[in-house]
């Protein structure tokens, strides 16, 4: 960049990284920091390649979207739970801390598997569309649904999966199955759609014990947290009144 008298020099970003290989018995959980200069509009995830690509290849971290939409980036960010590829460095002191996202089996540094983690709580919580029939008659026309309806589901579809909302819940931390408000958003979201023939008891049996709504402490640290800013709360003490009625 050319600089004149009336611009500022790009600042000196120290980017301090919690570096640690599970697979390598000789690795130990250390901080690493790298220096780089901070460039126009330069997000987590330019910063992070760019380290990659000039100063440790060896870096691990994911990324796909880079759009906030795949949920793959989420780490902990100066110790809150965000999505890089979201997350600008000009909002951020020059000194930034990266680690993790907690709860979830560590990969390598910054990457770590949600995907295992999701997997195990959509199994438990059997987050599809559980039809009347059998065997779906895959030539019938999909039913009309009301424009409303489509819109509310979509609301709670939008979860990306990024795992933010589990690394920030206190509940999570001491219960291992507990499956969080990523979990509990998406029987609000199956319990919504018509196609799905289960009854709200058989919803409510699968969420009504201490892994589920009951665990919740309230702590709303998910909603604080959430990148696609879901209705994380209103879901929870929807599905809280909802559970008051059938039990
Ligand atoms: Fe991420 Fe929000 Fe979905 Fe949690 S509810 S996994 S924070 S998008
Ligand atoms: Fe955890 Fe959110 Fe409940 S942070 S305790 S799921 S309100
Ligand atoms: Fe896809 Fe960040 S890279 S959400």
């Amino acid at each position: 960049m050319q600089l004149t008298e009336s611009t500022p020099a790009p600042r000196s970003l120290r980017i301090h990284v919690l570096r640690h290989n599970p697979q390598d018995p000789q690795s130990h959980p250390h901080m690493q920091t790298f220096n780089i200069e901070e460039a126009d509009g330069m997000t987590l995830f330019i910063a992070l390649n760019e380290i990659r690509e000039t100063q440790d290849p060896a870096l691990q971290f994911d990324f796909v979207c880079r759009a906030g939409i795949c949920g793959s980036c989420g780490m902990l960010i100066n110790g809150r739970p965000g999505l890089a590829c979201r997350t600008l460095t000009k909002d951020l002191d020059a000194d930034i801390y990266l680690a993790p996202l907690p709860l979830f089996e560590l990969i390598g540094d910054l990457s770590v598997d949600t995907g295992k983690w999701m997997r195990g709580m959509s199994e438990r919580l059997e987050t599809w569309i559980h039809t009347q029939q059998d065997e779906p008659d895959l030539d019938a026309l999909e039913a009309r649904m009301e424009p409303e309806l489509a819109q509310n589901i979509y609301e709670l579809e939008r979860c990306i999966e990024c795992g933010c909302c589990i690394a920030a819940c206190g509940t999570a931390r001491m219960r291992e199955e507990f499956v969080g408000a990523v979990g509990l958003n998406k029987i609000a979201r199956f319990r919504l759609d018509p196609r799905d023939a289960r009854s709200d008891a058989a919803f409510y049996e699968l969420i009504g014990n201490e892994n589920g709504v009951f665990g919740c402490m309230s702590l709303l640290g998910c909603e604080d947290i959430c990148p696609k800013d879901l209705p994380l709360s209103t879901q929870l003490a929807f599905i809280r009144r909802k559970m008051a009625f059938i039990h």
